[in-house]
């Protein structure tokens, strides 16, 4: 009788108030992650699948979708290696797509972030998914029309490649002239691909390796790095530039204090 009894009492003792809310709770996000994901993958397929072709991705999809199905990370790390290079101060970001950085790698560790972008519909989708107090949305083309101020931190981010080399000098001159003394630009873009065709068909000039994206940043800063990281669908490339410290560089740890 007790060879019977014990494990239905062991069964009877897991079956807690805790126990059950925790599997309807399981069983909830289980639902709810098929749905949005889902839901996700059709929004993506809506957006990318039919004319016209957007310029800039949301993020959400990686979030919710992309990054799960294609155990990709890619899409996080212009994120990550941007904030390496925070100063806490003000930060301007250019050609900010849908906001996702903005506000999730760059506002929470910054006093204000002031992010623009040429198209209506990013600052539209910026200023409904990704808004946040500190975080001003501004439709600006960066050609002709970029926001005065100064900052500590310039992001461009996945952009630089949207644009001539004579647009980028352009650009550079009003970087180096809105970025304080020991301010901070950085930035993601992509290698052109072997056969030379093209990642998007928006690009207007893509870099043919590390030497080739120097060439337009180092006559601007004392410090310049490069790096690169490689995926099996992108060759990428990332850039820290400042006449102070950079992120790794002489300096550098003990100037890591920030947050508001
Ligand atoms: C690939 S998206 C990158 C968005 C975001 N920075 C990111 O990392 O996901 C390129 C963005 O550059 C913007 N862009 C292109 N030309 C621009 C211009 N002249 N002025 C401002 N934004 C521009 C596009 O609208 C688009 O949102």
């Amino acid at each position: 009788m007790r060879r019977i009894l014990r494990p239905i009492k062991k069964f009877v003792v897991k079956i807690t108030p805790k126990y059950l809310l925790e599997t309807l709770a399981e069983v909830e996000c289980t639902i709810a992650r098929r749905w949005v994901s889902s839901a996700h993958r059709r929004l993506m397929a809506i957006q990318w699948s039919l004319p016209s072709q957007p310029e800039f991705f949301d993020h959400q999809i990686d979030l919710f979708y992309w990054w799960l199905a294609t155990r990709n990370s890619l899409w996080l790390e212009r994120g990550v290696f941007g904030s390496l290079a925070l100063r806490g101060g003000c930060v301007l970001e250019l050609a900010c797509g849908d906001g996702f950085n903005a506000r999730n790698f760059y506002s929470l560790r910054s006093e204000r972030v002031v992010a623009c972008d040429f198209d209506p519909k990013a600052i539209k989708t910026a200023e409904g998914k990704n808004s946040a107090s500190n975080i001003e949305f501004l439709l600006a083309d960066i050609r002709t029309e970029m926001p005065e101020g100064r900052f500590e931190n310039i992001i461009w981010d996945a952009a630089i490649e949207h644009f001539t080399p004579d647009e980028i000098a352009k650009i550079m001159d009003n970087i180096q002239s809105r970025l304080t003394d020991d301010g901070i630009l950085c930035g993601y873009t992509i290698v052109e691909k072997p056969d030379g065709t093209k990642s998007l068909s928006h690009h207007e000039y893509e870099f043919k390796s590390k030497e080739d994206l120097l060439r337009f940043i180092s006559p601007y800063f004392k410090n310049v790095t490069v790096f690169e990281t490689e995926y099996p669908v992108r060759h990428n490339l990332y850039f820290w530039a400042s006449d102070g410290i950079l992120p790794f560089g002489p300096g550098w740890s003990e100037a890591v204090t920030y947050c508001r």
